[in-house]
């Protein structure tokens, strides 16, 4: 099923390069058109351009969206998240070890029953494209058929999205432990099925150091040193208790890091979640590997993890980008990452700009998955994934923006009061994907 060649007709926002942390974005960073255009043919970008350009152009009869009044931009990318806990997010008072014990591992438990990875995979596929995410670096469970019901809903729907099977063979339940091979060679299997298929692409994903033998993180290197083109995802230093327990079951590595770097699971398309209790050697070390930190910040402050110190990150020349980390996270919403985002650069008085803020919820983190040449751009030849935010979704929203004078005032009441509300509509692979059911706000008024 092909969708319909179309137009989207508004303004336009994308960005072409790192605008930096300062007020003004760095020259040649951002491209802003206000009346702009995107022409959308067999789900990529066939052309974008000042409308009044590309009208001459456009064939007899094409259908024009208006957008006129919103902000189409390229779809939000989550670089890291568990789909798995949609259902126990928002679960209340403890921390890490014990949020894992007392209700994680329960309800991933449950994903032994291939109907209810089914329905849940649906539902976070819902979700996120109602807050305007179209790519994410997904954990599924242990369980195979979790990453199969995964994949097979993000293919149905056309999404470019990675995934995969979690590997755990020790410190949990027995329904959610694997066998320290088997869980290899169902991860093979796995990867022959879905890796490259349509848009979607396979993550190697040990769950974090404690729960995985050194025969499984052994094991799961050799995976990765025969296929450099697969990804990897983990947990590193989220949580001190987490940091002590590590040291005690891996004392012949020199630190937490040291334990991933020993399996070769350190890599260029690594990406670590958390990373907030690392020295700044650790962070050279990640570097010079070319991977990076997902910065998880509403699940860093609801789990009391700590504060994410994104400038020492930089310094070290170590990338980061952002993630919700649902369940641990309270919010899908990127809206909602870059708020929490904004509010721990507070703290450690380094603001998150809204230049910033959009930079890395688009391209930087397409860049940091490496898939920069697909999505994360509003491009001639790219992908047409694509959030179309209203900055008067609601009354509060309307007001504040309509004080707005520059567009970085606008983008960031929109970082800082949007949720899904501010979602006007989504677009995947060049169709529309979630609309926002604004009848039901009519009827309210
Ligand atoms: N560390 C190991 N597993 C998990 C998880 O599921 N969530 C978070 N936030 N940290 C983890
Ligand atoms: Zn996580």
């Amino acid at each position: 099923r092909r969708p319909a060649m179309r137009v989207l007709r508004g303004p336009l926002l994308s960005f072409d390069a790192d605008p930096g942390d300062g007020d003004s974005p760095a020259s040649g960073s951002v491209r802003y058109l206000e009346d702009g255009a995107l022409w959308l043919d067999e789900g990529r970008i066939r052309a974008i351009a000042d409308y009044t350009e590309l009208a001459p152009r456009l064939p007899a009869g094409i259908e024009v969206v208006d957008y006129s009044g919103k902000l189409m931009m390229p779809g939000f990318i989550d670089t890291h998240v568990h789909y798995v806990q949609l259902d126990i997010m928002a679960s209340y008072g403890r921390q890490l070890l014990d949020w894992l014990n007392e209700y994680t591992f329960p309800e991933e438990c449950r994903f032994a029953e291939r109907a209810h990875a089914e329905s849940v995979a649906e539902a976070f596929l819902d979700e996120s494209l109602r807050v305007g995410t179209t790519t994410a670096q997904v954990f599924c469970t242990s369980h195979p058929g979790s990453v199969d019901a995964f994949f097979h809903a993000a293919r149905r729907r056309g999404l470019r999205m990675l995934a995969g099977k979690v590997l755990m063979d020790r410190h949990a339940p027995d329904g959610l432990l694997d066998d320290t091979l088997g869980g290899l060679a169902d991860s093979e299997r796995l990867i022959a099925d879905w890796h490259g298929r349509d848009r979607l692409g396979y993550t190697l994903t040990p769950r974090f150091a404690p729960t995985s033998t050194h025969e499984q993180l052994d094991a799961t290197g050799a995976v990765l040193r025969n296929a450099p083109d697969l990804h990897l995802q983990t947990h590193l230093s989220e949580n001190l208790g987490e940091i002590d327990w590590v040291a005690e079951l891996f004392p012949e590595c020199e630190d937490y890091l040291g334990v991933y770097e020993r399996f070769g699971l350190v890599g260029p398309r690594s990406t670590f979640a958390h990373g907030i209790h690392l020295t700044q050697p650790m962070r050279r070390r990640l570097a010079d590997a070319g991977a990076n930190i997902a910065f998880c910040p509403t699940s860093n402050l609801f789990l009391g993890s700590g504060l994410f110190d994104r400038q020492a990150c930089q310094e070290a020349g170590l990338a980061t980008s952002l993630a919700s980390d649902v369940g641990g996270g309270t919010d899908l919403s990127g809206l909602g990452t870059l708020k929490a985002a904004y509010q721990v650069g507070q703290l450690l008085d380094q603001p998150l700009t809204a230049w910033q803020g959009f930079y890395r919820l688009t391209l930087g983190n397409a860049r940091a998955l490496h898939l920069d040449e697909h999505i994360g751009r509003l491009r001639e030849g790219g992908e047409a994934d694509i959030v179309v935010l209203d900055p008067e979704a609601t009354p509060l929203l309307a007001r504040r923006t309509a004080r707005c004078r520059t567009l970085a005032e606008r983008l960031f009441a929109l970082m800082m009061l949007g949720d899904d509300r501010a979602v006007h509509a989504t677009w995947a692979n060049g169709a529309c994907v979630h609309q926002r059911d604004i009848t039901s706000q009519a009827a309210a008024v």
